[in-house]
């Protein structure tokens, strides 16, 4: 088999940590031949610095001109749903970075051009190929958590707005909820086996992120800052479960951070950023907790089970029905904040 040909769709902070950096790491299985990014200087650096022999200013001229067995698409989340379907439409498999859309009807679209190719999608949920998330995996998988019936979704930073495209609603469809939320609110539907949502209700705050900070440096501009800065939920699935959302670039809270999938099942429960799980055990109440558990890069492994699954060697653990319920989720949530009523999935 000769080497897999890739290409990349938007070069910036994402495609050349995790997707650029972990491809050259199997130099002898991918060769990274082609690159598309509105941006020049981005287009320059990247043939400077990792040698792609084809560039591109729009990413259909370069599927019409290069043979490309896969790509990742790394654009702002705007982006995602055109770049992804033309590259499936090309004859490309696809990892596709996080949120899979910035719609539930893109994400379906993203699947069903999927299905007529016969290419993979997979979208960027590195967070499950962390240790702690696969350990945590592992006892649900074999029942010792019993049926999920409740959890929380935890993606909050006290004072963690980032700069660029991140605080522009246009380009990014929202803040936090659906730039970091949209990773723990994916674990949390992977644990209890993506249950099918039925309603969503939600708010939205923009109270802090509009204005300047005093303490710290601000790294993103306040006048131009167009996404919520909190977001907290609620979504009931059609097995009676429940699963709290909150999520926040900058809020007044009392740790830096705090990203976690904490989950309560008829067995036992468990919490993904201790990787802690909780039971009763011969008349008491334990906590099992590891003393070491490995973490590896996940966006490595994430890669890795990618370019195995080119090669028919595996398959990758997220799917484009996934996918569409998670941004279902996040759609709904938003809906219901703009409506300030519940919003049936
Ligand atoms: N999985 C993760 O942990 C993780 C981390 C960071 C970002 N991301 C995701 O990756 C994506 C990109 O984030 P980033 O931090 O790399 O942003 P970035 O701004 O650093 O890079 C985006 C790049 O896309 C280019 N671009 C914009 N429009 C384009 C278009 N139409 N066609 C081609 N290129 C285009 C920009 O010029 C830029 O170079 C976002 O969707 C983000 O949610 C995921």
């Amino acid at each position: 088999m000769g080497k897999l040909k890739i290409g990349i769709i938007g070069g910036g902070g994402i495609a050349q940590a995790a997707h650029i950096a972990n491809y050259k790491k199997h130099a002898d299985r991918v060769e990274l031949v082609a690159i598309a990014d509105v941006n020049e200087q981005t287009l320059r650096y990247n043939t400077e610095a990792h040698g792609f022999a084809h560039t591109f200013t729009d990413y259909n001229d370069m599927f019409a001109q290069v043979e490309l067995d896969a790509v990742s698409v790394c654009t702002p989340n705007k982006f995602h749903a055109p770049a992804a379907i033309a590259a499936l439409r090309a004859g490309c498999h696809v990892l596709c970075e996080k949120p899979p859309a910035m719609t539930a009807a893109e994400a379906v679209e993203m699947e069903l051009a999927a299905e007529a190719s016969g290419k993979i999608l997979a979208y960027g949920f590195n967070n499950r190929y962390k240790g702690r998330a696969q350990y945590i995996k592992r006892f649900i998988d074999n029942g010792e958590i019993g049926d999920i019936y409740a959890g929380r979704v935890t993606a909050m930073r006290r004072n963690g707005i980032p700069g660029g495209v991140f605080v522009n609603k246009e380009l990014q469809g929202g803040g936090p909820l659906i730039d970091i939320g949209v990773h723990m609110l994916d674990l949390a539907l992977w644990y209890m086996n993506f249950p099918k949502p039925v309603q969503v209700m939600g708010a939205t705050y923009q109270e802090l992120g509009t204005k300047p900070f005093e303490t710290v440096p601000t790294p993103w501009d306040y006048r131009n800052y167009t996404v919520e800065d909190l977001a907290m939920g609620m979504v009931r699935f059609e097995n009676g479960a429940t699963l709290l959302i909150e999520s926040s670039f900058i809020v007044h809270m009392p740790n830096h951070t705090n990203n976690t999938v904490l989950l309560h099942g008829t067995k036992g429960g468990c919490d993904f950023k201790t990787g802690a799980v909780f039971q009763n055990k011969f008349g008491t109440v334990v906590d099992i907790t590891a003393p070491k558990l490995p973490d590896p890069d996940s966006h490595q492994l994430q890669l890795e089970a990618f370019i195995d699954a080119l090669e028919g060697k595996g398959e990758m653990l997220s799917t484009p029905r996934q996918g569409v319920i998670v941004q279902q989720i996040l759609e709904a949530l938003y809906r219901s904040a703009e409506t300030g009523e519940a919003v049936n999935v």
